[in-house]
């Protein structure tokens, strides 16, 4: 007999078929018993009847457990009130394996024991609905840019060149060259692809050894950089905004089921579209003064004042020209009021804050210069970086979206840890 999935039940109405998966609960009245199975394409339910098994499939059933794996063989039918609108009338119970004292039962487990059994947890229905999710962003990600004629070009993870800030590096050890670090950024590297094909973007893990302990940082995380040539600033907000009311959209539409066993209220979804809402970083902070934020012009956003400012709006919201002081020294100088770059953050609502930091890039070989060396950065690791701002330097912006972030916020799960399947922070390398 030919096995078959759980999502396939559909097509085979009325026929013996072969399901096998981990059992997830039973129940039984000691006439009639019930299994719910998980196989990783959906969730079914058996059930059997004591007088029409064998004695040995009915005394199999009885030592099923959570989480051991089986495989069922018996009749399909349709049923409306079953998970996934079919249930299989079962005829035979074979073990596969065993799983005694499952450590995650259905009641309450705290965190801190949820994510030492992380390698368990991930078979949960929220957590397969969040993985499903995520599957689906990184789908969508790939699709969006390849419909628009970008190319994807993967980018090194082993660096010898800071991206982003000095103080958050992982180093290791690199044979007689010194120091090498993982990569905190793609985008040095896309900005020279962006030279040779236009339109590009890549989309890989990087390391942050931030101290940051907040629901929204991990040391590893997933970023996709988008980098296009002759792009401005507005052209490259004007693209953040397509591309996140995509991936929203493509979320809504593709799972619902997921979003729904999440319980994601979709109504702010629904509301995402462009044009997305922007005000300047001078704006920002007068409002959020008025709002009873006490932060000065000067510094950056906190998550708190991101959460603040992000509430006045139904949609996500842009914050565009920073101060220089605090952004990255790859940020192009606003030539109408110097002491601020040409950048945008994008906060998203209902609290997630920043998911996406972009900017246009200083195409200027001495103003660039200058902003490496005020950052006591080595200009000789950034030599190859310079060359691009001296064989034909171009206008060209592109910006960074967190999936984790993305994920967190489309799902609604509070923090950010459980929109990847093994976190990695400051106190967490197990498993
Ligand atoms: O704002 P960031 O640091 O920007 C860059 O890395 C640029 N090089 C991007 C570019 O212009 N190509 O990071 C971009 C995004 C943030 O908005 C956030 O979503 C995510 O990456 N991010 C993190 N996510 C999880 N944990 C962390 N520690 C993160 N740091 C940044
Ligand atoms: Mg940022």
């Amino acid at each position: 007999m030919s096995a078959v999935q759980i999502s396939d039940l559909g097509a085979h109405v009325g026929e013996t078929v072969l399901v096998r998966g981990w059992v997830m609960t039973t129940r039984s009245s000691g006439k009639i018993a019930f299994v719910v199975l998980r196989d990783g394409s959906g969730y079914m339910q058996g059930v059997l009847s004591k007088k029409e098994v064998a004695e040995a499939d009915w005394e199999r059933f009885g030592a099923l457990t959570q989480e051991t794996s089986v495989a069922l063989t018996g009749t399909v039918r349709a049923e409306p009130r079953s998970p996934g609108g079919y249930e299989m009338g079962v005829a035979g119970v074979e073990i596969l394996g065993p799983s005694p004292d499952y450590p995650i039962s259905p009641k309450e487990h705290g965190t801190s024991f949820l994510f030492e059994h992380r390698h368990l947890w991930l078979r949960s229905r929220r957590q397969v609905a969040v993985a499903r999710v995520r599957h689906e962003v990184e789908q969508a990600i790939r699709d969006f840019f390849h419909a628009r004629g970008f190319t994807l070009v993967d980018t090194p993870i082993l660096t010898g060149s800071i991206g982003e800030q000095a103080g958050e590096l992982f180093a290791t050890d690199y044979f007689d060259l010194g120091k090498a670090y993982l990569a905190q950024t793609g985008q040095l590297y896309v900005e020279a692809a962006a030279a040779a094909l236009g339109k590009v973007y890549c989309f890989g893990p990087t390391f942050r050894a931030e101290k940051s302990k907040t629901r929204r940082h991990l040391t590893e995380f997933w970023m996709v950089e988008p980098e296009v040539a002759f792009n401005d600033s507005n052209d490259n907000m004007r693209l953040q905004e397509e591309f996140v009311s995509y991936l929203a959209g493509r979320a809504l539409e593709q799972r619902k089921e997921e979003l729904k066993e999440l319980e994601r209220d979709t109504a702010p979804l629904e509301r995402i579209r462009p044009p997305f809402p922007r005000i300047s970083y001078t704006d920002a902070v007068t409002r959020l003064n008025a709002l009873g934020s006490d932060m000065q012009w000067g510094g950056d956003l906190g998550g708190d004042d991101e959460t603040l400012l992000a509430k006045e709006y139904d949609r996500p919201v842009f914050v565009y020209n920073y101060p220089k002081g605090v952004k990255a020294f790859y940020m192009k100088e606003n030539p109408d009021d110097p002491r601020t770059v040409l950048n945008n953050d994008c906060l998203a609502p209902e609290g997630y804050g920043e998911i996406i930091g972009g900017s246009q890039r200083e195409d200027d070989y001495d103003r660039l210069l200058a902003r490496i060396q005020e950052q006591h950065l080595d200009p000789e690791a950034y030599r190859w970086y310079l060359d691009l701002r001296k064989y034909g330097t171009f206008v060209h912006s592109g910006f960074g979206l967190g999936i984790e972030r993305t994920v967190a916020w489309i799902c609604g799960i509070p923090h950010i840890r459980e929109a990847i399947a093994f976190p990695r922070q400051i106190h967490r390398l197990y498993p």
